[in-house]
């Protein structure tokens, strides 16, 4: 089974148009998302409207979340949160519906997957929980791997029973040990803070433990122009350029 993971796509059409052209090609198995598929970006409706045609699983972000629950928008900085009512405004009743649906966590194919910190954790970061918290998460863990998003940024956690490592990701391929538990970070396709503009997504086959690290190029310039007309904060489209690295 060959599975993209794909995380905080952020309203960003023209990226998830982008990745997945290149997971069509690669005749991938299944397409699971982490959540935060809508907010920052322009076409939050246009990407809703993709995962459903396509019936792509995902979890619940926070920006779901917030959509879910508008208590939960004084979570946000204040140019996070106008966005988010933007993107509010965007939204149909259908959508709006089919996102408060969402279920914190999902488990599929032996691995987890949740937003922000296993095993259900849609607001924390994975870098804000403490190395012990983090080892005795991971031995409560029943699968062997957990992908996460939320920060924007590659990244996997490994733990042997002993010994705790956190390395960076970067695009390429790597094989798992099976004898290892993991908390890998997939990055973001529409709103990347590694410091690199490309749209990031991952690629795991359960068969053989391959892990493919997978970056695109967009014309992120035309989303920016469309974030910029939508009202949106003008950061966010900065930002894309760049590949920032900021909370959010
Ligand atoms: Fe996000």
């Amino acid at each position: 089974m060959k599975i993209a993971i794909l995380s905080d796509i952020h309203g960003n059409l023209e990226a998830l148009q982008t990745v997945l052209a290149e997971i069509h090609s690669l005749h991938l198995d299944e397409v699971i998302c982490l959540g935060d598929n809508i907010g920052y970006g322009p076409d939050s409706q246009a990407v809703m409207d993709i995962l459903e045609g396509q019936k792509i699983a995902s979890v619940m972000g926070n920006h779901e979340m917030a959509v879910k629950n508008r208590a939960n928008l004084a979570w946000f900085n204040p140019m996070a949160r106008k966005a988010l009512e933007i993107t509010l405004a965007q939204l149909s009743g259908t959508a709006v519906a089919k996102i408060c649906k969402l279920p914190f966590f999902l488990v599929k194919h032996g691995l987890r997957f949740v937003h922000g910190v296993p095993p259900a954790n849609i607001f924390l970061y994975l870098f804000q929980v403490p190395e012990k918290k983090l080892i005795q998460k991971l031995d409560q863990l029943q699968e062997h791997i957990c992908f996460v998003g939320h920060t924007h940024d590659l990244g996997i956690i490994s733990w042997d029973g002993a010994c705790l490592t956190k390395d960076k990701l970067v695009p390429g391929i790597c094989r798992l040990d099976e004898n290892k538990k993991y908390i890998i970070n997939a990055g973001s396709v529409g709103q990347p803070r590694d410091g690199t503009p490309e749209a990031k997504f991952l690629v795991y086959d359960t068969q053989t433990r391959q892990l493919s690290v997978r970056a695109v190029n967009y014309p992120f310039a035309d989303t920016g122009k469309k974030i910029i007309a939508a009202g949106i904060p003008k950061m966010y489209a900065e930002k894309l350029a760049v590949g920032a690295d900021i909370k959010g």
